[in-house]
């Protein structure tokens, strides 16, 4: 069966892209679900960096691994290469909207399309400048999100 590539996309790639990239590779996982996933942000200022410590404190604690994990900015060839780019809110997603061929345009999405309770839910919060709770709510939002995301028929189909 044809493997998903799957890009999962937020501004720094050092906080919630990551988590994102952590929390599905685990489930995946824990599903043996041949799932192939990769994260990225729009912007490259902190490339090359290792996840936010907090975000690795936060998410170890709930079992997930961030090891191999470096921030790299979005590349034009990824959107021919994945076949879903996930953003993790709006600006994200007006940003990569903006930067892709209009072929690829269809494979851009909000992460919490997926969400249980979207519209109503769909971003997840910047926890940049917040504290401790702003890096759990970004974990349960991934994770309830990610439950779905790996039952959803675009995603499980041929
Ligand atoms: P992320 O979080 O987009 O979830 O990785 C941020 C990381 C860095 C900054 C903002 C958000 N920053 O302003 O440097």
């Amino acid at each position: 069966m044809y493997t998903k590539k799957i890009l999962l996309v937020c501004l720094g790639n050092i906080c919630r892209s990551p988590t994102a990239h952590a929390v599905l590779s685990h489930k995946a996982k824990l599903q043996s679900f041949d799932i192939a996933i990769d994260s990225a942000g729009t912007s490259a200022s902190h490339k090359g960096e290792r996840p936010d410590s907090r975000s690795v404190r936060a998410g170890s604690a709930r079992g997930y691994n961030f090891g191999g994990l470096h921030s790299r900015p979005v590349f034009q060839q990824d959107f021919a290469d994945f076949d879903l780019i996930l953003a993790m809110d709006n600006d994200n997603l007006a940003e990569l909207k903006r930067r892709c061929p209009a072929e690829h345009a269809h494979k851009i999405r909000l992460f919490l399309s997926f969400h249980p309770e979207y519209p109503e839910i769909n971003e997840v919060p910047d926890p940049y400048y917040s504290g401790s709770k702003g890096f759990e709510l970004v974990l349960d939002l991934i994770e309830q999100a990610s439950d779905k995301l790996l039952v959803a028929p675009e995603i499980r189909g041929a």
